[in-house]
């Protein structure tokens, strides 16, 4: 077997490449080691950036994110019992679309069976070979049977435990982390949100997030414990909690439910450098990650795959090796200035455990100045709706 682009993992990375590379005539295989209801039943981000939008569009699945999408001008974030409003639109010109991860991989799953291109799901053993060479290629087995195929380049969309970062030698990699001593605690619930626009909420009982994923079913957030479990967490005890961390209004406004899906996520910063090895290439969580409350994560990996897709695709277009070999340099501009603003939204809103009174002073005075400054509101919405590719 033959192809010009294997792609490893089929979440919203691997498949939004596949796509763009469809479109230009390049073809790819899609490894995928879990089964597709189970990629499809990952609950994960849910804020898009209009850049984000624009490539989806491009991959032509963009249809029902343009209908069911909710347009957000604005957000709210919350101290001392108070909601401060950022004005996206007004500041920068720009708005978010509400549009759930699921949602975005099932249409891009839809348009990649409807062209006929191949995913195979549960290919397990995953192993990338010859990348050094003129002619790679990529082993898995399946079904109990082993399949080999050649190609030219294999990009790795395979998210933080993947298999693609880990072939790449230690020696080759420069890594940097940072590891938060608090998760989030997730819950789906067919109830409509409490408000409009999110509300971030910074509490002395810990972090708080009223999101959603349509006008009828919200995400609701808790910062938590590391050590804790989901399964600990009855429906009642987090509604419970919840109640105890946001204003009044939105207590009134607040309709709890049974959960749909209750998930504790950990948060961490990590950077991979650089994101390429011979002819493998890292795009999304493969090589990055970034704790949520920037809501950046997905709108990362769409960011790498834009480059990376146009660097491809003028590889195949023009002979010209240009694009590829600046890939990871350019988004790796783009990705530590996400890396930066999302470390810097998780320091002004979580009830960090080990802070000195020094840190909570500094935290108090950027959410003061944050709240007086149309100066700083404005960073923090340029940041927010997304930074030029
Ligand atoms: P992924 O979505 O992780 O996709 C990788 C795919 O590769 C998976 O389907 C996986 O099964 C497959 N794979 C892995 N290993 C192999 C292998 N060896 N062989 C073949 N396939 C393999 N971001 C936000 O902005 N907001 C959020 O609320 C939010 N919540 C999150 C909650 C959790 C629990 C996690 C893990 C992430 C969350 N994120 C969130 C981040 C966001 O979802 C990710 O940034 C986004 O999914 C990245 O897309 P990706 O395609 O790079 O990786
Ligand atoms: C979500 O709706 O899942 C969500 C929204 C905003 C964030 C993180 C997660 O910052």
């Amino acid at each position: 077997m033959r192809t010009q682009v294997v792609i490893i993992g089929s979440g919203p990375a691997g498949l939004l490449l596949g796509q763009l590379l469809h479109k230009s005539g390049i073809d790819t295989i899609i490894l995928e080691q879990k089964p597709k209801d189970y990629v499809l039943g990952r609950i994960r981000a849910g804020v898009l950036e209009q850049g984000t939008v624009a490539l989806i569009e491009e991959a032509g699945a963009g249809v029902r994110l343009r209908h069911e999408g909710l347009i957000h001008d604005g957000t709210e974030i919350e101290f001392g019992g108070i909601r401060h409003r950022i004005d996206f639109k007004g500041l920068t010109g720009k708005s978010v679309i509400i549009y759930g991860q699921t949602e975005v991989t099932r249409d891009l799953m839809d348009v990649r069976e409807a062209c006929g291109a191949p995913t195979v799901y549960e290919a397990l053993d995953v192993g990338i070979h010859d990348i050094e060479s003129e002619s790679p290629s990529v082993r898995w087995s399946a079904d109990g049977k082993k399949f080999a195929i050649d190609c030219d380049y294999v990009v790795g969309c395979d998210g933080f435990h993947g298999v693609s970062r880990q072939t790449i030698p230690a020696t080759r990699l420069q890594t940097y982390e940072r590891a938060y001593p608090f998760g989030w605690l997730g819950i789906l619930v067919e109830k409509p949100p409490v408000s409009e626009e999110l509300i971030y909420v910074n509490h002395e009982r810990g972090f708080a997030l009223c999101s959603m994923r349509s006008r009828t079913r919200s995400r609701y957030y808790l910062q938590c414990p590391i050590e804790e479990h989901a399964e600990d967490w009855t429906d009642d005890r987090f509604w419970e909690e919840l109640t105890r961390r946001l204003d009044p209004q939105a207590v009134s406004k607040l309709q709890t439910g049974p959960s749909i899906e209750k998930s504790l996520a950990p948060l961490r910063s990590f950077v991979a450098e650089p994101m390429r090895f011979g002819r493998l290439f890292l795009a999304g969580d493969a090589a990055h990650i970034v704790p949520p409350t920037g809501a950046k994560g997905l709108n990362l990996a769409a960011s790498d795959v834009g480059i990376l897709s146009r660097a491809l695709i003028e590889r195949y277009k023009t002979n010209s090796d240009a694009g590829l070999d600046s890939y990871s340099q350019r988004a790796l501009a783009r990705i530590w200035k996400a890396e930066r603003f999302s470390w810097q939204m998780t320091q002004l809103l979580h009830l960090v455990p080990d802070a000195s009174g020094f840190d909570r002073k500094l935290q108090v005075a950027g959410l003061e100045y944050l709240f007086k400054s149309t100066a700083a509101q404005t960073a923090l919405a340029e940041n927010y709706v997304g930074l030029p590719y």
